[in-house]
C-alpha cells in the first residue's frame, strides 16, 4: 500500500418498504416456508416498488451517508456504483447518482462485478485515494433484484432481494488504520454457472427472448453453493494470514450474505464464533452488491458495534465467478 490509506468516514442505506415473505412466496412458486428458511436461512426480503429504478435507491443511501458525515454533494469526487442492475445500459447509474445528488464536481461510473461489485468498487476506490489523486468517493452497492428475478423460478426466486447501501471514503488520518489490504480473483470459467443470458450485445431482446423468459437469473445453486464455501472461506483467510492476523484478532466478520449455510461455513472455517458475524440475510436476502455496506450499517449504526483499532474483514463470492476479501482497521 501507498504512503496513506483510504478509510470509511460514513455509511447511508436504502431499502424499499415492501417485504415480501417466504408465506407470500409458498402462493407463488411451489416451495414451503420451512424450506427456504432451513436451506438459505431467509426469512424476507424488500421489494422496490415499480416505476422506480436503482438510482432511486443509491440516491437515497447516498443522501445518508453524506449527511451522517454533514458533507456536501459538491465536495464529492468520484461516484463509483457496483451494480448488475443499472436503470438501463447507459447512461451509467453513476451519471444519474451525480446528477440527482447535485455532486457538480465528481465524475463517476458503475462497476459490475455481481454480488463482489462493492468490495471491487471499495478497493478501487481506496487506491484513487491511496495514489493521492482523489480525496473525497462515494462507494455505492446497489441491486434491484427483484426486476431480474423469474418468479415461476423457485430455484432463483427465492434467494433474492432489494436494497442498496453507501459509504464515503477519504484519506486516513493514520496510515496504520483504514482499508489495509485486499485479495480479488476472477474466474469466467464458471459464467454459465450464474447468469442472465439475453439483454447485452450477444442476445439482444427480441420476442423469443423474453418468450423463453432469457431475461431473468438463472443458476445452478448447489454447484455456485460449493465454490462460494470453497473460495471465500480461502480468501478471507489468505488476507489474514497475509497481514499476521488470525480469526481471533477479528472484532467483526462480514460476509456476503446469500445464504446462512454459505455464511456459518466460512465463518466455521476462519475460526470465528457466529456473535463476531454480521448476519442480515434473514431480513433482506442477497441484495447482490448491497449485501457487505448493508452489514456495516448494521454493524456501524443499527448495533454500535465497531471502535477504533478493529480489525474487520469483507468477504464476497458472485456471479463470473468473482470473488475477494478486504481487510480494514477501523479509524
Ligand atoms: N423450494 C422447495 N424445493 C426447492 C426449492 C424451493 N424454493 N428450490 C430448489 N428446490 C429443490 C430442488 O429442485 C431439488 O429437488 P430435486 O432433488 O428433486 O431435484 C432440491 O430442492 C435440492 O436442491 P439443491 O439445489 O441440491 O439444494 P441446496 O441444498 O443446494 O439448496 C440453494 C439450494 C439454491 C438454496 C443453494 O444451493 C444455494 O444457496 N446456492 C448458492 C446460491 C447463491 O447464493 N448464489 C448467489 C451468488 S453467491
Amino acid at each position: 500500500m501507498g504512503s496513506r490509506t483510504a478509510y470509511i468516514r460514513s455509511v447511508g442505506r436504502f431499502l424499499p418498504e415492501k417485504r415480501l415473505t417466504n408465506e407470500d412466496l409458498e402462493k407463488m412458486v411451489d416451495t414451503t416456508s420451512e424450506w427456504i428458511l432451513t436451506r438459505t436461512g431467509i426469512r424476507e426480503r424488500r421489494i422496490l416498488e415499480p416505476g422506480l429504478g436503482n438510482s432511486y435507491m443509491a440516491v437515497r443511501a447516498a443522501r445518508e451517508c453524506l449527511e451522517r458525515a454533514q458533507v456536501s454533494p459538491e465536495e464529492i469526487e468520484v461516484i463509483i456504483v457496483g451494480t448488475i442492475t443499472p436503470d438501463m445500459p447507459f447512461p451509467a447509474t453513476a451519471c444519474l447518482v451525480q446528477k440527482e445528488l447535485g455532486a457538480s464536481r465528481a465524475w463517476g461510473f458503475d462497476l459490475s462485478a455481481g454480488c463482489s461489485g462493492f468490495i471491487f468498487a471499495l478497493s478501487t476506490a481506496a487506491q484513487m485515494i491511496e495514489s493521492g489523486g482523489q480525496e473525497k468517493i462515494l462507494v455505492i452497492g446497489s441491486d434491484v433484484m427483484s426486476r431480474i428475478m423469474d418468479y415461476q423460478d423457485r430455484n432463483t426466486c427465492i434467494l433474492f432481494g432489494d436494497g442498496a447501501g453507501a459509504v464515503l471514503l477519504e484519506p486516513c488520518p493514520d496510515k496504520d488504520h483504514g482499508i489495509l489490504d485486499y485479495i480479488h480473483h476472477t474466474d469466467g470459467s464458471g459464467g454459465d454457472l450464474l447468469c442472465l443470458k439475453a439483454g447485452g450485445s450477444l442476445r439482444p431482446p427480441t420476442l423469443e427472448s423474453v418468450r423463453n423468459r432469457e431475461h431473468y437469473v438463472r443458476q445452478q445453486g448447489s454447484q455456485v453453493f460449493k465454490y462460494a464455501v470453497k473460495e471465500m472461506a480461502q480468501v478471507s483467510g489468505a488476507i489474514l494470514e497475509r497481514n499476521g492476523l488470525t480469526g481471533e484478532d477479528l472484532a467483526l466478520f462480514l460476509p456476503h450474505q446469500a445464504n446462512l449455510r454459505i455464511i456459518d461455513a466460512c465463518a466455521q472455517r476462519m475460526g470465528i464464533d457466529r456473535d463476531r458475524v454480521i448476519i442480515n440475510v434473514d431480513r433482506y436476502a442477497n441484495t447482490t452488491a448491497g449485501t457487505i455496506p448493508l452489514c456495516l450499517y448494521d454493524a456501524l449504526v443499527e448495533q454500535n458495534r465497531v471502535k477504533k483499532g478493529d480489525y474487520l474483514v469483507m468477504s464476497a463470492f458472485g456471479a463470473g465467478f468473482t470473488w475477494g476479501s478486504v481487510l480494514l482497521r477501523w479509524w
